[in-house]
């Protein structure tokens, strides 16, 4: 699986560095020694805006693109704002894949997302399993458009010949997480009702569904390492597929995360809101087999996450 060659003095323009996955790249390609990075803000460049996009990609020169930039969020900012989640993200990777192509960036990785394989899909979910079913309509339109992104990569292979890549990876976790009680994903949301459950006294906590669907979580360092790894060493135009293989319940991380901020009350479960996909666990197999797998366990992961937000308390992200 021979691969265009990335150097040290490659420049690497990172879409969405601030964000969760955007940052944790960043600071692992500056960790592992690459020094030409280029990164703008959503308020320095909108990325919906098309002729703004060209301008800046005209203008950086990039050799390789990373687009961690999106409109994300949990079930319900996915379930109330639908029609912005699909309009954004086409307009964000269109405009990033196009631009990226008029500048002949020959290596660009796009990050889609293990929710928008089917909700039925076989366990564990391999990369053959996208398009196969019907989508949980609570993402749905997201999925629409991560599925055209990752259509735009094997596109632009076929066409132009760009040694671009997708990859698909699960749910994520880590510093520089969305906060929100309600908008951001279940982890995250998670961690800081039951910190203020603990720190309030609060008797009982409630937690949307019915704690049966089971998840998988990456911690996001793991994510970055896995992106430089593909750029270096995958050239393929199927998606691949990056996590850990294990999954637990939603109850079960409940019970993890209050261990971990110090909650002992009671976690009870509000039956009549939606549980979303019974179960989504990767299937990895195939990026094991290039050699890699992640490195930090679930209980390291929310420690150091809970770590990171006590010492950000007042200045984490929560939209
Ligand atoms: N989080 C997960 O669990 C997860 C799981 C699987 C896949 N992914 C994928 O990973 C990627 C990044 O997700 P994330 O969790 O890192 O999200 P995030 O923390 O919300 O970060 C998204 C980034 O996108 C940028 N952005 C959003 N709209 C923009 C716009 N109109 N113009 C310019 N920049 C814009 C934001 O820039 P500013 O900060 O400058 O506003 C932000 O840095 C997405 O493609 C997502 O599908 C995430």
């Amino acid at each position: 699986m021979a691969t265009t060659t990335m150097n040290k003095d490659s420049r690497i323009y990172v879409a969405g560095h601030r964000g969760l996955v955007g940052s944790a790249i960043w600071r692992h390609l500056e960790s592992e020694g690459y020094t030409n990075l280029v990164g703008a803000t959503s308020s320095e460049l909108d990325l919906r805006d098309r002729s703004a996009v060209f301008d800046f990609l005209h203008e950086q020169r990039p050799d390789v693109v990373i687009d961690a930039a999106a409109r994300v969020g949990g079930i319900h900012a996915n379930d109330t704002f639908s029609a912005d989640f699909l309009s954004d993200n086409l307009l964000i990777q269109v405009n990033v894949m196009d631009a990226a192509n008029s500048v002949d960036v020959d290596r660009l990785l796009f990050l889609g997302s293990s929710c928008i394989y089917p909700k039925f899909a076989e366990q564990p979910i391999k990369e053959s399993s996208l398009l196969t079913g019907e989508l949980e309509p609570t993402n749905d339109a997201y999925a629409i458009a991560k599925i055209a992104g990752i259509m735009q990569v094997q596109a632009a292979r076929k066409q132009y010949g760009r040694h671009w890549i997708s990859a698909m990876p699960t749910n994520l976790y880590g510093p520089g997480d969305n906060f929100h009680p309600e908008n951001s994903h279940v982890l995250p949301a998670l961690m800081r009702r039951l910190h203020e459950a603990a720190r309030d006294g609060a008797e009982s906590v409630t937690i949307w569904g019915t704690g049966t669907p089971r998840r998988e979580f990456l911690y996001v360092d793991d994510l970055a390492r896995a992106s430089l790894f593909l750029l270096e060493n995958y050239d393929d135009p199927q998606t691949i597929n990056v996590g850990v293989g294990e999954d637990l319940s939603i109850r079960e991380l409940a019970e993890t995360i209050a261990t971990t901020v110090g909650f002992e009350g009671d976690i009870l479960l509000d039956t009549t809101k939606p549980d979303g996909t019974p179960r989504k666990l990767l299937d990895v197999s195939r990026l094991n087999d290039l050699g890699w797998s992640a490195q930090t366990s679930l209980d390291e992961g929310i420690k150091t996450t809970y770590d990171w937000y006590l010492d950000h308390e007042s200045s984490v992200r929560a939209k």
